[in-house]
């Protein structure tokens, strides 16, 4: 995701800003910039594509002078990247500039507030509405007017501001997305981590919600949103730059697997007004619902299995029936589609070379084709006809968690809209579905608690010698037991088949002998017997079996050597939380046998090769 960096003190603030940027990297970005105050004017310098260019471009920051700066790397999430939606952003009259992290979800209303009193956009970004808002409400006394912009801004920011007509501060606002001020000697530091200012500085202040921060190189002073001054105590960071990347995670998909529950709020929230789900504009209306015969959802890897988590609740739902078709074998299929299929392109990357190519031939046919996609503007987002972006922030560690969670999510979104408009499912059931969605992330951050967590970890490095683990499932489950499988292949190199349960007796359970360890996914109150039977099946072949329930089903503890459960939550739904569980017994299992977790052996984050 983005990440800001400000610097106010007795040195040139361009290099330093272009030094924390540079540690900020990890982050994921598709564009940076600078902003520094010039001798009374502020200077910007920005660059699509890496650091690098802007390095060059402002030749290591030295080509603009001054002591106080702010400087942005953006991970695009409304606009493409380009030099007018790279950040820091202008005020219309030049007096301020911001740089921004998270998403005003009002800010479309107020564009068009601010466009009516003759401001002029330059980009089309959500952030470039709070340079004019602060212009806009600007009465000489920056701290009310930036008390003022709080009550306006709704959704999710970080903001850095530095202004023309007070070049001896420099100012920050917060509310749902992390800044912290660096305190130095002599110089004062804000940071979307702690990584662009540790190697200033290990003190720190943590800005709060609705909170201003006025800071100049000498002193530091803190407001809520009435005004009244606030004392911060300072506290010290003790990490290594490398860990502060990871947040102080052991590994970016430890950390991946923690960002759920706001990756979920990023992905949902933002698409749900009271009853009604806008997928950014996306409409399927009823002429085009009526003569659509069939849905395909394609992809790779574990998008391939978020669309296969996927089908299952959108046949159930909207009666339509769906094909899961990997995006490789598509390609070389002759696929039978047109106008009457609506093709789903699932892709974290939204660059993998075969499931784009598989679009294109959807498109080639007359399909109408919808991405589901993380990166903004990448290849895929940018060939389909429609695009609904996860915003899950960048994912860095190879085998995904918030990635694929995310787009069973959006699935989920689509899925519910379709079935209400063709009226395939009862509006009791439609409420039911979207209220479980919209508290998902909660139930996920439950789950995440340290007993559950503590839980999955014991079990996971009990069996972490296990040659080979089986996942079964009925239904959703056993849809979600093909991601579970993958993600213990992936990062711990113990091989592992999930099965559906029914079919464990036509084969698989040949394989099953004393300690052979299976995971039984038993989520579904109406499959209950029928997953007991299969896990009888499997302990009187000697096998050990690690039930994966929900509440409700607790009781299958008995013919089970062990259990571990998700929280009760509507069945449709319950592959989410049965993922979060399912990627922390691979990554414990993966810790314990000293793999490289973020970036297993002959796997890459992208496979932009067909
Ligand atoms: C693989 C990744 O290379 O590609 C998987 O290791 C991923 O994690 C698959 O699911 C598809 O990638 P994408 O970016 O198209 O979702």
């Amino acid at each position: 995701m983005c990440g800001i960096i400000g610097y106010i003190g007795s040195r040139q603030a361009g290099p330093i800003l272009l030094e924390g940027l540079k540690k900020l990297e990890y982050r994921g970005y598709d564009s940076s910039g600078i902003a520094v105050i010039d001798d009374g004017v502020i200077s910007v310098i920005k660059s699509v594509g890496m650091i690098k260019a802007l390095d060059e471009k402002s030749k290591g920051g030295s080509v603009v002078s001054g002591t106080v700066g702010i400087g942005h790397t953006r991970w695009a999430t409304h606009g493409a990247p380009s030099d007018e939606n790279s950040h820091p952003h202008l005020s219309s009259d030049k007096r301020f500039a911001i740089v921004h992290n998270g998403i005003i979800e009002n800010f479309e209303s107020l564009r068009t507030e601010l466009k009516s009193l003759g401001y002029k956009f330059t980009g089309e970004t959500d952030s470039e509405v709070i340079a004019k808002l602060i212009q806009h409400h600007y009465c000489g006394d920056i701290i009310s007017t930036l008390r003022t912009v709080i009550t306006r801004l709704e959704g999710s920011y970080a903001v850095g501001i530095i202004s023309a007509d007070k070049p001896d501060a420099l100012y920050a606002i917060r509310k749902d997305n992390p800044l912290v001020v660096g305190l130095g000697d002599g110089e004062n530091f804000i940071a979307s981590d702690y990584t662009a200012a540790l190697e200033h500085t290990k003190n720190f202040v943590l800005l709060g919600d609705k909170e201003i921060a006025e800071i100049t190189a000498t002193e530091t002073k803190f407001y809520d949103v009435d005004g009244k001054q606030i004392k911060k105590k300072p506290y010290t960071v003790e990490w290594n730059i490398e860990e502060a990347q990871k947040g102080g995670y052991a590994h970016f998909m430890l950390k991946e697997i923690f960002e759920q529950p706001r990756a979920l709020t990023r992905t949902v929230r933002p698409r749900i007004a009271g009853d009604e789900i806008k997928l950014d504009g996306i409409e399927f209306d009823g002429d085009y619902l009526s003569s659509l015969e069939r849905i395909d959802i394609i992809g790779c890897g574990s998008a391939y299995h978020a669309g296969i988590v996927g089908k299952s609740f959108i046949e159930k739902h909207c009666r339509i029936p769906v094909n899961n078709i990997l995006a490789s074998e598509y390609i070389y299929s002759d696929p039978i589609t047109g106008p009457k299929t609506l093709t789903v392109i699932i892709s974290q990357s939204g660059e993998t070379a075969d499931t784009l190519s598989a679009l294109k031939i959807a498109a080639s046919r007359g399909s109408r084709t919808l991405a589901v996609v993380n990166v903004v503007q990448s290849a895929i987002a940018r060939a389909a006809d429609d695009v609904l972006y996860t915003h899950a922030g960048p994912e860095i560690a190879v085998a995904t968690t918030k990635g694929y969670t995310t787009q069973i999510a959006a699935l989920y979104l689509i899925g519910l809209k379709i079935a209400l408009k063709k009226g395939s499912i009862t509006v009791k059931r439609y409420k039911e579905l979207l209220s479980g969605l919209v508290t998902l992330p909660q139930t996920v951050e439950d789950m995440l608690s340290e007993a559950e967590v503590k839980k999955v970890r014991k079990y996971a490095e009990k069996f972490h010698n296990q040659k080979c683990v089986f996942f079964i499932g009925r239904g959703t489950d056993y849809a979600a037991s093909l991601e579970g499988a993958l993600k213990l292949k992936e990062i711990s190199y113990i091989h592992a088949e999930a099965y559906a349960a029914g079919e464990l007796k036509h084969g698989t359970i040949s394989l099953i002998e004393d300690h052979t360890l299976t995971l039984a996914l038993v989520t579904q109150e109406k499959l209950y017997h029928k997953m007991e039977s299969n896990i009888k099946a499997v302990k009187s072949r000697g096998g050990t079996v690690i039930a994966l329930a929900s509440r409700a089903n607790s009781k299958i503890k008995s013919c089970t050597d062990m259990l571990l459960t998700i929280p009760d939550c509507d069945d449709d739904i319950s592959p989410v939380l049965t993922a979060v569980q399912l990627q922390l017994f691979a990554y414990y299992i993966a810790l314990k046998r000293g793999c490289e977790i973020d970036t297993p052996r002959n796997l890459a984050k992208s496979v932009t090769v067909e």
